[in-house]
């Protein structure tokens, strides 16, 4: 489960827009949703596009499926794009997931360059986007 730029910042960034639970309540809720479906989670973030970048390949070389939310990078990052289509290409399966719904949002959200790589796309949910990517995979 990976997460990027600006959601350590979860519960004090925007709660109107993104809600009060922090990235540990995220963390914690992702963890024991995985366990009861006998799934482990490694739940990471960063703002740091190389590193997010690094953590996909380093999903291809595991074969492990990721839960991406890929944050504000979604909107314009062909690298990360193409780190994630390594993902996909090496039929693993990755869910690009949004806590907010970004059509509903303002115009520069509403385009993904994750999406047409991904396996699918659950987004607008709060933190049930992430149950239901979960949900997707088992
Ligand atoms: C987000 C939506 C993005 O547009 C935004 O930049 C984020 C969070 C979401 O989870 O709703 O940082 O990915």
């Amino acid at each position: 489960m990976l997460n990027g730029p600006n959601l350590s910042r979860l519960g004090t960034r925007e709660p109107e827009v993104y809600g009060s639970a922090t990235l540990a309540d995220l963390t914690s809720a992702v963890q024991a949703w995985a366990a009861e479906r006998g799934l482990e989670a490694d739940v990471r973030q960063t703002d740091d596009e190389a590193v997010l970048i690094g953590w996909l390949h380093e999903a291809v070389e595991s074969r492990c499926d990721v839960v991406l939310n890929p944050a504000a990078f979604t909107h314009y990052s062909y690298a990360l794009r193409d780190a994630a289509a390594q993902v996909t290409g090496a039929h693993l399966r990755l869910i690009e997931v949004h806590l907010t719904n970004p059509y509903a949002r303002e115009t520069f959200r509403h385009h993904s360059v994750i999406g047409p790589v991904a396996t699918g796309t659950i987004a607008g949910f709060a933190l049930d986007s992430y149950r239901l990517a979960l949900a997707a995979l088992t």
